[in-house]
């Protein structure tokens, strides 16, 4: 089998195992933990995951790679590749996510929102915990759980991000800018690509 057949493999196997602990365990913190083992067992083999697969825009930027979507587009999984200086400013899911490394160091930034969502287009953040998610480790996010990414890593970085529903579905997104205390609808995401292979 090629890389990309024992990729495909390994993917569907996880997704089955993840829809199933959905199903079974609902959307909540143990659910995502163990939804979240499940992808850091996927990574382990890290030669599923060649970088030549997952490179930066021709512009070397950021990208993304859809590993796995189903038909209704729930269960969307991605391979993340970050420049250095990615950052993506606060923002919310409106669905579950979670985060494992495979190449590099990705600053995750957590929030709570304080103001009382009074005044539109209004909001005011407070930094909660930082971590740093790698190879090996994970976080995972409830839908309304706010967050930020940052990388400083001088070669790209290459994370799985998987979501309950697919990027360029979600059109609900809050993203924040904590500087002059703003809120507004995120931009989907639509530049989404198939892994080089
Ligand atoms: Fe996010």
């Amino acid at each position: 089998m090629t890389i990309s057949e024992r990729r495909e493999q390994a993917v569907s196997e996880a997704v089955g195992r993840i829809r199933q602990i959905e199903r079974d365990q609902g959307v909540n913190y143990e659910a995502l933990k163990a939804i979240r083992d499940e992808l850091i067992h996927l990574t382990r083999d890290t030669s599923l995951f060649p970088r030549e697969h997952f490179p930066l825009t021709e512009s070397g930027d950021s990208a993304v790679y859809r590993l796995s979507e189903d038909d209704d587009h729930r269960f969307a999984l991605y391979g993340s590749v970050g420049a250095a200086g990615k950052s993506v400013p606060p923002h919310d899911h409106t669905t579950w996510a979670v985060i494992v490394g495979v190449y590099g160091d990705e600053l995750n930034r957590f929030y709570e929102r304080t103001d009382d969502l009074a005044k539109a287009g209004h909001a005011t953040l407070n930094e909660t915990g930082q971590f740093v998610v790698r190879h090996g480790n994970g976080v995972v996010f409830l839908p309304d759980d706010i967050h930020a990414i940052s990388t400083d890593d001088p070669q790209p970085t290459l994370h799985l991000h998987m979501y309950g529903l697919a990027l360029d579905h979600l059109f609900e997104r809050l993203v924040f800018d904590p500087q002059v205390q703003t809120v507004s609808t995120m931009a989907i995401r639509v530049d989404i690509r198939a892994p080089v292979s």
